[in-house]
């Protein structure tokens, strides 16, 4: 290849150290695509309390003790430390950034796990944590050609890059992915000047007379992208899924671009997951049969292969289409169907869906916690994947549950309309159940159409085997990704 580049990959999550959503498996998957290709590229993010050093191999480094980091006037100490992430073939450092009271003293990562409730003080972590990387940076007397940087939590980190330190980091070009333009740090409260930046810089942080976080990264970032071609679009044509901030992104013309994620071939993977008991062999039946026994046994119910069994793996809240599941659960369940959700939510939501669990205990299964095992066994175990998103970015599960023979049943949008190809049911081609309009009887009568073919053995192999035959590899997008490093560098 040509000369490979350095890169800074930053991102408020990682698997295998912290993970609440997609962005923790592109934040791991990603990055190690593109050390494939060639580049040297490195990760950073926050060590939250619930991540283990010892565990995940994390060590100090002499030069990175208690760093100073200025807070307005006052500073803040920073110890960044090394670890790395890897899969059986490649290596990638990772840099984590430790602090006592922004990050170790608390359980979660953006949220108070008791409450669901955001942290109040977010904005000031991340924005403690964006300073960390350019301090990082300046420290070891290394400016990569590029900060590649993940969603608003790192999104102040363009603004001190240009606005700030832009002599130190002038060959450095800035790249920001955002994985869903509902989440953009809108702040009334912050207290911008602890950031340092001139008023000028603030003001590209401000939309509506707020603070938005991610407004000032877009505008400082020399590239944006986002998730997916579908999701990119919907972004530019409808105000609703912009956010507000449409406008931003049309005034990046070509330098903006949605590219579909892809997945690590190694973690997600039937034959080699290390999560599950039952690998796949050579039979899928077998792995299929088992995994649900598996699935079944854990839930405490009876395996009955003619009821097909429908996994859910998600935050519960309105993206997710946890209410339209509540509004439509009724009327699910005159089908012959059995559904487990596997998720975290507002404590509210959370009580709604532990109620519905009670009212149907034989049909409906919550598992009320973030648990990585337990969500691949559900994509190994589950006949059928359920996804109402109202909206979806890019929806990594979708490929997990076709990778795993689980064929989805989804609401069209975003970027699973990049995923999936609707199943027709005369040629038997296609891999998945869906529906257009978000609403209870449409999404019903995807499923009454699954529950229907699961009856059809012939079919149902068929569609399987489109499932698994798809190609979700980061080779594509990676590839992508190089030549828009390489296109910035010129
Ligand atoms: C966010 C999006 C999801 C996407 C993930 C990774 O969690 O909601 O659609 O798959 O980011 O980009």
């Amino acid at each position: 290849m040509a000369k490979p580049l350095s890169i800074l990959f930053v991102t408020s999550e990682a698997y295998p150290y912290i993970k609440s959503g997609g962005i923790a498996d592109v934040s791991y998957s990603l990055p190690m695509a593109l050390r494939d290709l060639g580049h040297d590229i490195r990760i950073m993010l926050p060590k939250y309390g619930t991540v283990s050093e010892r565990r995940n191999r994390i060590h100090e480094i002499n030069r990175l003790r208690d760093i100073p980091i200025p807070m307005g006037k006052l500073s803040e100490p920073a110890t960044v430390k090394s670890s790395s992430v890897f899969n059986p073939r490649t290596k990638v450092q990772a840099y984590i950034t430790t602090n006592l009271t922004y990050f170790d003293a608390l359980k979660g990562i953006y949220h108070d796990p008791k409450t669901g409730k955001e942290f109040p003080n977010n904005a000031e972590r991340f924005a403690f944590f964006s300073r960390t990387v350019v301090e990082t940076c300046m420290l070891l007397g290394w400016y990569p050609d590029l900060i590649h940087c993940n969603g608003w939590h790192t999104a102040f980190i363009p603004g001190f890059v240009r606005g700030l330190f832009a002599n130190k980091f002038k060959k450095t070009k800035l790249v920001l992915t955002i994985h869903n333009f509902k989440q953009q740090g809108e702040y009334q409260d912050f207290n911008m000047s602890l950031t340092g930046f001139p008023k000028e810089v603030q003001s590209h942080y401000i939309q509506n007379k707020k603070i938005n976080i991610l407004k000032g990264g877009i505008y400082y970032s020399d590239f944006v992208t986002t998730v997916s071609p579908g999701y990119a679009k919907q972004i530019l044509t409808d105000k609703e899924h912009g956010g507000g901030l449409g406008t931003s992104l049309k005034e990046k013309g070509s330098r903006f671009l949605g590219l579909l994620n892809g997945i690590d071939t190694y973690t997600w993977n039937p034959r080699q997951d290390d999560y599950l008991k039952h690998k796949m062999r050579s039979d899928f039946e077998e792995f299929k049969y088992n995994n649900k026994v598996e699935l079944i046994k854990k839930i405490g119910w009876e395996y009955k292969p003619d009821v097909p069994l429908i996994g859910m793996i998600s935050r519960l809240e309105e993206q997710k289409g946890t209410q339209l599941l509540l509004d439509s659960l009724e009327a699910i369940f005159k089908e012959k169907v059995q559904i487990v959700l596997l998720g975290l939510g507002e404590q509210e939501t959370a009580k709604a869906v532990a109620k519905a669990e009670k009212k149907y205990s034989a049909k409906f299964k919550f598992f009320d916690e973030f648990n990585e095992q337990l969500a691949h066994l559900i994509e190994a175990g589950s006949d059928m994947f359920l996804m109402p998103s109202l909206y979806e970015p890019c929806g990594l599960n979708a490929m997990y549950s076709m990778v795993y023979g689980s064929i989805p049943i989804v609401h069209l949008t975003g970027g699973l309309a990049n995923i999936v190809t609707p199943i027709d049911q005369k040629t038997m081609k296609g891999n998945t159940f869906v529906f257009n309009k978000f609403d209870t009887p449409d999404m019903v009568l995807a499923i009454k159409t699954a529950a229907k073919c699961f009856k059809d053995k012939e079919l149902w192999e068929t569609l399987i085997k489109n499932a698994t035959n798809e190609d979700f590899t980061w080779s594509k997008s990676a590839q992508k990704y190089s030549e828009i490093y390489k296109e910035l560098m010129k």
